[in-house]
């Protein structure tokens, strides 16, 4: 279970503040529990300086054990940053990657500790909207999974999964999601000007529905997309008509997204190595 609290009075390290590593920050800072916070940056951004110098977290400084450490420079970057990373991790620390590809046995074998959380967050973290797939290592404790999870939490929800080759799928589903649906907005805004509409208008409509559509399941939670599809589907009316095409069982979306997830996945699976 989700417990802010989780994050009251504990220190925590950061290595790497870049896109995701600063979204992490930024949602840690708003809740402002953490006892410390020392963060690893070689090209600190003017935001991350205003916020440490804000917050008194340490930019940049010697290197002091952590109950956590997270992970959050570019995979190619992953040697140098576990080298960074391993004087920050106390004893008993909790380590979170959410470098893509990066498999436990990896993380374990270049960190000082078999206490390791494998993560895959999405960019909508940036704005505290995000969702993370996470998988703790067997030798995880529950104390130390919580803290992770606080530490996730901060930036969206958390979804643990049970088996690591899972992960490649969560990749697949939610951290590589936010980009189809860009997509989405892009073609039905296309397909809206082939039709007749000036472009600019086509992508405002397009762009202003996903945005709208997105909003209305969120603040229906109990409701499947299946549901809130079917209600504004009129037997023989225009939606039924598109979702006839959409529907197809040979060409039409659930296919495609078979077949998108499914190479996403492969893709994943080839970077993990
Ligand atoms: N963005 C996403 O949607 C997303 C989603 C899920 C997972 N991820 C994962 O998140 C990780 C970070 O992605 P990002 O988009 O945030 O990348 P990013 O913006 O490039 O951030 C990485 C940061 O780490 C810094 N860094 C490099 N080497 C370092 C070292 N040895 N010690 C400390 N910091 C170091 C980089 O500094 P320099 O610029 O100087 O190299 C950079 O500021 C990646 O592993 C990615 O797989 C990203």
């Amino acid at each position: 279970m989700t417990d802010a609290g989780e994050l009251r009075g504990k220190s925590v390290a950061l290595i790497g503040a870049g896109n995701m590593g600063l979204a992490l920050l930024e949602g840690w800072a708003a809740q402002d529990l953490l006892g410390a916070a020392s963060i690893v940056e070689p090209q600190p951004s003017p935001r991350l300086q205003e916020l440490c110098a804000a917050k008194g977290y340490a930019l940049n400084g010697a290197a002091a054990p952590c109950d956590a450490v997270v992970l959050a420079v570019k995979p190619q970057a992953f040697d140098a940053g576990a080298a960074a990373a391993s004087p920050f991790v106390a004893r008993g620390a909790i380590v979170v990657s959410i470098l893509a590809g990066k498999r436990i046995a990896d993380l374990a074998a270049r960190l000082p500790t078999q206490a390791v959380v494998r993560a895959m967050p999405n960019t909508p973290a940036a704005i505290g909207r995000g969702v993370t797939g996470a998988y703790a290592s067997a030798t995880t404790s529950a104390a130390q999974r919580a803290l992770a999870d606080a530490l996730l939490s901060a930036v969206g929800g958390v979804e643990w999964v049970d088996d690591e080759a899972l992960i490649d799928v969560v990749t697949a589903v939610s951290g590589s999601g936010p980009a189809y649906v860009f997509y989405f907005a892009e073609c039905l805004a296309a397909a809206g000007a082939e039709a007749g509409l000036p472009a600019a208008l086509a992508a405002r409509l397009a762009r202003a529905t996903v945005e709208g559509a997105g909003e209305l399941m969120r603040r229906q939670p109990e409701t499947g997309p299946d549901e809130l599809r079917r209600r504004v589907t009129s037997p023989g009316g225009t939606t039924a008509a598109a979702l006839e095409v959409l529907e197809a069982p040979e060409d039409g979306l659930a296919a495609l997204m078979r077949r998108a997830v499914a190479a996403a996945k492969r893709r994943a699976g080839e970077l993990s190595g």
